[in-house]
């Protein structure tokens, strides 16, 4: 098994390969002054032939451009003769468009694992997808994993006050649950309370009571904010004493990172999958365990 790194791995690809102790190697890559991507395998360092090719490549921005760079690692891994081709992609771009909002739209999460596997890709993993169903659209083995256990360790040196768990919303409740059950506290779902006499709609949780509690707030995804910002907001108004920010992908579009704390949460963590500053959290032990267990 050789692991290689595309131009969007955010060095998870090394981490991977120490911990599993095998070969690695980095695609070179460039763009061409009209825009066209290029990679190419450093074949002198080390032959394809008959290996399992792992090539991580996460699709953070430029979403489309690493995309694409995807596609040409696992199309030439094929063409130099590779066994089996496994594309890690730590972060899926394009999976909350997975179905149809408004007649006429693309469904983009089918599109994009419909060309990973038509690029030749033998078997596709990824880590906290939007919605586990889209990857059944595949036709290879496929494998979603989870960075909640490793989020949860990471909270739990914290040793925050008194904690308890919310999701923003009904979706991500999978992944509050699964942090709950690590470290052993309540959990529960934000919802959208209309005031039958004011008629005012506010967020709150839909069971708990979260006075003086310090409420972890858990996402798949923040990418303008606006999801958390209102989940955190709500959670102060319901007595929460402090409030932090937890997702597998930070995408932190423009001042997402201000908002949030303007907003007052006071400790944001994400993972790696995306790079940004509150990237505390690497996916890599998770996807080398997952490796191990499918040698
Ligand atoms: C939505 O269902 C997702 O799980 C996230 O809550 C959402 O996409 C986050 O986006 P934003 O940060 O822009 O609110």
């Amino acid at each position: 098994m050789i692991i290689v790194g595309g131009p969007a791995s955010n060095n998870i690809d090394l981490e991977i390969a120490r911990i599993m102790n095998i070969p690695q190697i980095t695609l070179e890559y460039k763009t061409f002054p009209d825009g066209e991507s290029y990679i190419r395998y450093p074949v002198e360092k080390v032959k394809l032939s008959k290996e399992t090719v792992v090539i991580v490549q996460s699709l953070y921005p430029p979403q489309d451009k690493h995309f694409l760079e995807l596609l040409l690692a696992i199309s030439t891994a094929k063409d130099l003769g590779a066994e089996e081709v496994v594309a890690v992609v730590p972060y899926l771009a394009y999976a909350r468009q997975d179905k149809r909002f408004r007649a006429g739209e693309a469904i983009s999460v089918n599109v994009i694992l419909k060309s990973i596997e038509f690029a030749g890709a033998d078997r596709f993993i990824t880590i906290d997808i939007h919605k586990e169903e889209s990857l059944k659209v595949l036709s290879i083995p496929y494998k979603n994993l989870t960075a909640m256990k490793e989020l949860a360790k990471y909270l739990a040196e914290r040793n925050y006050e008194n904690p308890v768990i919310l999701a923003p919303d009904r979706g991500a409740i999978s992944l509050a649950k699964d942090i709950a059950n690590i470290l052993n506290t309540e959990y529960d779902y934000i919802i959208k309370v209309r005031d039958k006499i004011t008629g005012e709609v506010r967020a709150e949780a839909k069971t708990l009571d979260i006075k003086d509690k310090t409420v972890i707030i858990v996402d798949d995804i923040i990418s303008t904010g606006g999801t958390m910002v209102l989940a955190a907001r709500c959670s102060l108004a319901s007595g929460a004493k402090t409030v932090v920010a937890v997702c597998t992908h930070a995408l932190l579009v423009g001042n997402a990172l201000d908002r949030l704390r303007e907003s007052g949460v006071s400790d944001i963590i994400a993972t790696n999958s995306v790079p940004s500053p509150v990237s505390k959290v690497s996916v890599a032990s998770v996807v080398a365990e997952y490796l191990q267990s499918i040698i």
